[in-house]
């Protein structure tokens, strides 16, 4: 019985994470590449659209973080400011560095491309994607 449990949990939470990706690649992977490196990033950088998603990731949870470390409500709160950004990209809230800004502009907003829940999804899959995945 335990297994089975344990199964369905683990199946649904790779299906919930397939969907973030397939979400990532219809809606954000055309300015966004999914993993590229410091180094490529600063050869490649006329050529982009937009700072790689593991840099992104990186960056917000540099920056998202309560001061108890809670790593439940930090993701919580990272999930809240992506899926509040996809849909109302501002420059007072992002906390790209202002060097890429200049560089890229601000993101369009995604409002009438994406539903709230699959912003939320995404948001979700943005953060797990990169665990324990560093960029430089
Ligand atoms: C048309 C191009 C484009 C698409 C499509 C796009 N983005 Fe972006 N995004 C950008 C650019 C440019 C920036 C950097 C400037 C900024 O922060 O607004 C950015 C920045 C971001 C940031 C960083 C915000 C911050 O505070 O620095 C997040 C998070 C983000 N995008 C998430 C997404 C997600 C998730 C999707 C897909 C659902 C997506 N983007 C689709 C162009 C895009």
């Amino acid at each position: 019985m335990k297994t089975i449990l344990l199964a369905t949990i683990l199946l649904s939470t790779i299906i919930f994470a397939s969907d973030g990706y397939k979400i990532y690649k219809k809606n954000c992977a055309s300015c966004h590449v999914e993993v590229m490196n410091k180094k490529d990033v600063l050869k490649n950088i006329t050529k982009m659209k937009a700072p790689p998603m593991v840099e992104v990731s990186a960056r917000l949870k540099e920056n998202i973080k309560t001061t108890d470390e809670e790593d439940d409500v930090n993701r919580y709160l990272f999930i809240l400011f992506v899926k509040d950004y996809i849909i109302n990209p501002n420059l007072d809230n992002s906390i790209c560095h202002a060097g890429a800004l200049e560089k890229f502009g601000t993101m369009p907003s995604l409002k009438d491309k994406i539903s709230p829940k699959d912003a939320y999804t995404v948001a979700e899959w943005l953060y797990d994607r990169y665990e324990n995945i560093e960029f430089k």
